[in-house]
């Protein structure tokens, strides 16, 4: 068991915290949090619970042996390990369609969801962080990255009635609800492709890319989405990405800086922050 801070081994502990946390101790608790969700330092953890250093990777270590050894007596993790919306390019399970209302940059969407695809209750905060944060011009070409069932594309496009969105996703059901979706808003300026990150899509034509990437889908394709964002982006374009706190927010931006040369926290609340960064003027080259 190793008390790193990769984005694998801080989705797995923040997993097993989910599901097991209340079965620790307060102490184990407190630690887990700082240093998974809040992204403290051992050295600052210790000098905050007035422990060494030593003390608070030793009780890292324990606590993260507890929770395995709870979940392979429960294995309540293993069963949503393959939570298929984050992973699923054709969902197995049985679509059960529904729909729901909400309100953001002034305008009422109703959108409507299914089984098999993310935040299907209704808008992720995280993405609403990223719609109240992006900012699309009236001629903009926008490209969301893991479209879902649209939510922030079809918000961009409506934000640039004189540009065009365009919505990628691997999950075929997503992207057919995203298609009904913006038949549903009467936009037309709406384009939903299925595809593996923005493949098929050209260097240098985007305005805009905005993101709440499938941090569960593992490393490779987050940093594919990273990679695809700064290729498909102008000079000058725009990129954001929304990610949880606990999941690695701050891992993500220093790989968006490293493509980017820079990264900047265009907004933080409830637990998410939304980073935003700029494809260099006359960077034409990688
Ligand atoms: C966290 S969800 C965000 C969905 C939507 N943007 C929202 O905010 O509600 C990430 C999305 O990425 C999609 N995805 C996963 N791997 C992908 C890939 N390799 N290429 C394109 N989309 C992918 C998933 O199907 C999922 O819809």
């Amino acid at each position: 068991m190793t008390v790193d801070r990769t984005l694998a081994s801080r989705d797995r502990a923040n997993r097993l915290f989910d599901a097991y946390g209340a079965l620790l101790t307060a102490q184990q608790q407190r630690l887990l949090r700082r240093y998974y969700q809040d992204d403290l330092s051992l050295g600052e953890i210790g000098a905050q619970m007035r422990i060494t250093r030593q003390a608070v990777h030793d009780g890292l270590r324990r606590a993260l042996a507890a929770l395995e050894r709870y979940e392979r007596a429960m294995g309540l993790v293993r069963g949503v390990a393959n939570a298929e919306h984050y992973f699923a390019t054709a969902p197995r399970s049985r679509p059960r369609p529904s729909a729901y209302t909400t309100t953001v940059r002034g305008r009422t969407w109703t959108f409507r969801t299914d089984r098999g695809v993310f935040a299907r209750r209704g808008l992720d905060p995280g993405t609403r962080l990223l719609i109240e944060t992006m900012h699309v011009g009236r001629a903009d070409r926008v490209l969301d990255l893991g479209c879902g069932y649209g939510p922030a594309g079809l918000v961009a496009a409506a934000l640039a009635p004189r540009g065009e969105a365009w919505l990628v996703d691997a999950n075929r059901r997503a992207a057919a609800l995203a298609s009904d979706n913006a038949a549903a808003a009467r936009l037309t300026n709406v384009r939903v492709i299925v595809a593996d990150a923005a493949a098929p899509l050209a260097d240098a034509t985007m305005d805009v890319v905005v993101t709440n990437p499938p941090i569960r889908a593992g490393r490779a394709v987050v940093r594919a989405f990273i990679e695809d964002a700064w290729r498909v982006l102008r000079p000058g374009g725009r990129f954001y990405l929304v990610a949880r706190t606990a999941q690695g927010a701050k891992t993500l931006a220093r790989l968006v800086a490293a493509r980017f040369g820079a990264a900047r926290q265009a907004a933080a609340a409830g637990g998410y922050r939304v980073y935003e960064a700029r494809r260099a003027e006359g960077d034409g080259g990688a």
